[in-house]
This record gives structure tokens, sequence and C-alpha cells, in this order.
């Protein structure tokens, strides 16, 4: 047997973190576990939690109806191939994704990073449908849409470190990013874009974007307009939209999902994380009827992929659950009360020394600092005040669950203030 006194260690010589080497440069804490919108340590230290691990514990955790599903499902079904079979929770969770999104074909997969590939497959293969060869994607400069390879090199070129990869990856075509903020001027981002649509349209397949916020490349809020005439563009020039609301979706900007703020619709849609609530590693690709229409119908006539947990009943009931829980709870009012709170806060930030700029939508509070250089200094002071976030580089961020208390709140954006100015000392 493991000795279960000094899993630490087990953990510190073998197992690795993200984006970590191993053992691991940087802190790690042990986590006992997990209390509503808590974090307890081992050591009973007891943290706010101010990130909902990465954007996906929406209702926080240990919800009792999330917890409910899943006990009720393991004693049904844990998993069945999806190959073949079907199951009554595929089925409603999909539905309620066709409802959701306006869209119609849903697959169902794994993680984030696989739902950005099978995506990305099903654009090309709709371009093949109709008699086109297209093989490149068109993308946004500071955007991220994953970790696995198809997915990296439509992510921004510098941040995800393409030149680690050589010829590995393949070559896609960058526009300019929006300008920063809701209402910016966005006509130099939408003229590069039009100018590289002109150019590469007939080997572009389709045009990849976060609506309204990128995230993990910057945090970066931009003008829903910009994706209104984006969306003339890519009819002009016949390219697919595939709007990445893994990290946006299920309410974390305000709307259900981003693009409802630009008032688009998408040829093809991803979403994750807060999916099952945090609760299940789980995402789905969703397309118009249009898209899987022509490859169904093509000679092609399949979608060829099938991971071996595509639809696991575990994950899909508490994905049902979680969207049961988010449009019977009044959602939208308890998000737009935490934006309420984030501008009021983050407002106490703009004119320190260190401070760039703040910027919030929805559950999203940011901090942009001039430097990179404080991120370790300020996550280990938030955490010895009780607040857990996890700054990288120069953006102090906190994204909060839907059903975090405005005490908790304010206290995560006040810590994050008072470690800036601890650092400015
Ligand atoms: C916009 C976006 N797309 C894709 C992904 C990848 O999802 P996953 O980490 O579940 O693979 C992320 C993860 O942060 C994301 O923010």
């Amino acid at each position: 047997m493991i000795d279960l006194n000094n899993w630490q260690e087990i953990d510190k010589n073998h197992v690795w973190h993200p984006y970590n080497s191993l053992p691991s440069k940087s802190k790690i804490l042990s986590v006992k576990r997990t209390e509503n919108t808590y974090i307890i340590l081992e050591d009973d230290t007891k943290l706010i939690d101010g990130m909902s691990s990465w954007w996906s514990a929406i209702h926080g955790y240990n919800h009792p109806k999330l917890n409910e599903a899943l006990k009720a499902q393991v004693e049904i079904m844990p998993h069945i191939m999806f190959g073949g079979l079907a199951h009554e929770k595929a089925s409603v969770l999909s539905k309620y994704l066709v409802d959701l999104t306006g869209l119609n074909s849903v697959f169902l997969c794994d993680s984030g990073s696989v739902s950005v590939e099978v995506a990305l497959k099903t654009a090309i293969l709709y371009q093949k449908a109709k008699g086109k060869e297209k093989y490149k994607f068109l993308a946004l400069n500071n955007a991220y849409h994953g970790d696995t390879l198809g997915a990296m090199s439509v992510c921004d070129q510098k941040n995800s470190m393409h030149s680690l990869y050589g010829e590995y990856l393949p070559k896609h075509i960058f526009c300019k990013t929006p300008t920063l903020s809701f209402d910016a001027d966005f006509s130099e981002a939408i003229e590069d874009l039009e100018k590289k649509l002109e150019k590469y349209h007939n080997e572009i397949a389709a045009f990849i974007f976060e609506p309204i916020v990128q995230g993990a490349g910057g945090m970066r809020i931009y003008n829903p307009n910009y994706l209104k005439q984006a969306q003339e563009l890519c009819k002009k020039y016949d390219i697919l939209m595939i709007a990445d609301e893994i990290a946006t979706g299920f309410g974390h900007t305000g709307k259900m999902f981003a693009v409802e703020h630009a008032n688009i619709k998408p040829d093809i849609m991803t979403v994750g994380k807060g999916l099952t609530g945090g609760y299940m590693t789980m995402a789905a690709m969703i397309t118009s009827k249009e898209v899987s229409d022509a490859i169904s119908n093509s000679e092609i006539g399949v979608l060829m992929h099938g991971p071996t947990f595509m639809a696991n009943p575990l994950a899909c009931s508490v994905a049902i659950a979680s969207i049961e829980e988010l449009i019977q709870n009044n959602w939208q009012e308890k998000v737009e009360k935490i934006q309420n709170i984030f501008f009021e806060e983050l407002a106490n930030a703009k004119d320190l020394k260190l401070v760039k700029s703040i910027r919030n939508i929805g559950a999203i509070g940011v901090i942009e600092l001039n430097d990179e250089f404080y991120a370790q200094k300020i996550q280990d002071y938030c955490v010895s005040k009780g607040v857990w976030i996890r700054p990288f580089g120069k953006l102090i961020y906190s994204i909060v669950a839907y059903v975090i208390s405005e005490e908790d709140l304010r206290k995560i954006v006040q810590t994050m203030i008072e470690a800036i100015k601890f650092c400015e000392e």
C-alpha cells in the first residue's frame, strides 16, 4: 500500500502540474477538500476561491443538486461506449445545448482542447463536402484555444511558444486583435481581417475566435460590433465561423454565450469548463444543421472522431444538473451583481503605480500590471490573507462562482489591491 502520510512527496517527485517543471519550480499548495466557494488546505487554512477552478466551478463546489445527480447516475450506469449505443442523458444534455445555442448538431467529447480539434476537423470536412480543399484557419493574435497540437496551432504564436515545436505545427493565418475594451474602436482589426480574407479566402476553412473576451491570451475584452462585421465578411468570403465559448460560455460575460452580445450565430461553437459545473471533464462541439448535413450527405459521409469516453453518462448527468441549476436560479441577476461589485472595487486599483489598466465584464475582473515580475509575490500575499488567485504574467484576475457572497467577492478584490500596494512598498 502507498504511504498516505507522505502524499505531497509523491506529488513533488512524480506528478506534473500544468505549465511546470518536475519537481515544480513554483509553490504548490496541498488541498484537503472544497466547500461551496472555499478551498480548504491540508493545514485547515480556508481560502476564498477567486478562480472557480479556471472558470469551471460556476455553482461553487459540492453543490447538493450536482452531487445528487452524480450519485444517482453512478448507480444506473457510470459509463457506456457511445459507438452504436445511445443513452437518455446524452440526449437530454444535447437538447439543452441545442435549445440554448440555437444550433443543431452536438458532438460530446472529453475536454475543451479536444472539442476545438473536432471543430477544426469539422470545418475542413464541411469545406471538402462543398468541393473545396481548404486547410488553413484564420485566428486572432492573443488567442488561446487549448494545448493539443491542432488547438495550439491557432493560439497566439508567441504565448504558446510555437517555435518550440518547429515544423510539427501547421502554419495558419493570424490577424490583429480588436483594441481593448467593450466600446473601443476596432477599425484597424476589421481592416486587417478583411485584408487577410481577401488574400487567403481560397485556403481558409474557418475563422476561429473567443467571443468578446480573449481569456488565457490576455483577458482582453473587445467590442461585440467587431464580431458583427466579422460575420458579414465571413459570409461574403464563404468562411465558417467557429466561436470558442469554452471560457466565456454559461454566463461568464453576463450572457449565456458571449456571441449573444454581438447578436451573431456562429456555424460552429465549442463549450466546456462550466458545462459540467466544473465537476467532470467534458466539452461539446455544436454545429448548425447546414454543417452537419453537408458532411453527412456528402461522399465523406461521417465525422471521423470518436473518443472512448464520448458522452460519458456521469459527465452528462452532472452537466444536465448544472444547466438546470443555472436556468432555474436567476443566474443573470447574480452575474450582474458580481459585475457591479467588480466594477466598484476594481476602481480602487486604477491609480496605483504598478497598474496599467483595469477591466471587468460579467463574473470576470482583471487588473493588468505594467510588469510581470510581481505575480508570485501577489499570489503569496493573497493566500496569506485567505484568498486564492493565480495571476499569470502581468494579469491579476479573478473569475468567481455565481454563488459567491458579496462580502467574499469584495474581499477578493480588496486583497488583490492590497497585494499590489504591498509590492509597491
Ligand atoms: C477559450 C478556450 N479554449 C479552449 C480551452 C482548452 O480547454 P481545456 O483546458 O479543457 O482543454 C480553454 C482553456 O482554458 C479556453 O480558455
